[in-house]
């Protein structure tokens, strides 16, 4: 874990006044958001809302029209998604980052090869990562062949072998059972209690009561509502955006 991060007082992840504009589309207007140390923080909203839009703000796939993104106080804008990796925001892109052929515990090892290369120390070996993450039954099964779920765990295992700070996942449970939801679920809450700070966006409302500490809402690339989890998401405004009743 990266000293800076035990500092309370610095939020982990902020942005401020963030916007993105396509071509004549103001996609996110004026979003400010501060992610602290230890917190598990969803950001959700309707559809269209700006939600991937803003991750990928975040992780530097996108740059901003307007605003400023720091991380443990340092500025991010101009950094490339592998710069802001090498710094300790790992991410868990969308699409697969699994090669088919390669087996469970061959992508560990490929993982734990790049985490000596950043110099961050060690950090929990390949069997451990594969209890945490229910895959020691796996461990010689080409990564093609597992479940959609364990596909999942997997890629989330590898982001975490390189000991962030802070994990992004978009969509995580996205096509998932709801088995695999609860036990993703599971997960999330084991590494926060291990030290992570997560950043998730997500539709699935259960999965959201499940893990968030707070919850940021987006509305029309902006920040309807934020703040303690079960407080927002007790909110009937929330409900009706969602519900598109509010305007
Ligand atoms: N590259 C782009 N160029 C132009 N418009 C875009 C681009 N990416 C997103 N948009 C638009 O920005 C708006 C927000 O999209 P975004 O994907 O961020 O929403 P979202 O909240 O993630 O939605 P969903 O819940 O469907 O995943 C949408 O109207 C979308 O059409
Ligand atoms: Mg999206």
């Amino acid at each position: 874990m990266n000293s800076l991060a035990t500092d309370v007082a610095q939020p982990v992840l902020e942005a401020r006044g963030l916007s993105k504009r396509f071509g004549g589309a103001q996609v996110i207007n004026g979003v400010d958001m501060a992610i602290n140390q230890g917190e598990v923080r969803c950001v959700i909203g309707p559809n269209g809302a700006g939600k991937s839009t803003f991750f990928k703000l975040l992780t530097g796939e996108h740059s901003p029209s307007a605003g400023e993104i720091y991380f443990l106080g340092q500025r991010l804008n101009a950094l490339k998604p592998f710069q802001r990796i090498r710094r300790g925001m790992s991410i868990k892109f969308q699409i697969p980052g699994i090669f088919p052929e390669l087996t469970v515990a061959q992508h560990l090892q490929l993982s734990l090869s790049h985490l000596r290369t950043a110099g961050r120390g060690a950090g929990d070996g390949i069997d451990i990562l594969l209890e945490k993450f229910r895959l020691t039954a796996e461990r010689r099964q080409r990564a093609g062949n597992l479940s959609h779920g364990k596909k999942q765990w997997l890629e989330i295992a590898m982001a975490v072998s390189l000991r962030p700070t802070l994990l992004m996942l978009d969509e995580p449970v996205a096509g998932l059972s709801i088995e695999e939801t609860q036990l993703t679920g599971e997960l999330i809450k084991q590494m926060q209690r291990d030290g992570l700070t997560l950043m998730v966006v997500e539709h699935d409302m259960t999965f959201v009561r499940q893990i968030a500490t707070r919850v940021t809402v987006l509305h029309g690339g902006r920040v309807f509502a934020d703040g303690e989890a079960a407080q927002v998401l007790a909110r009937e405004d929330v409900a009706d955006i969602y519900l598109g009743k509010a305007s």
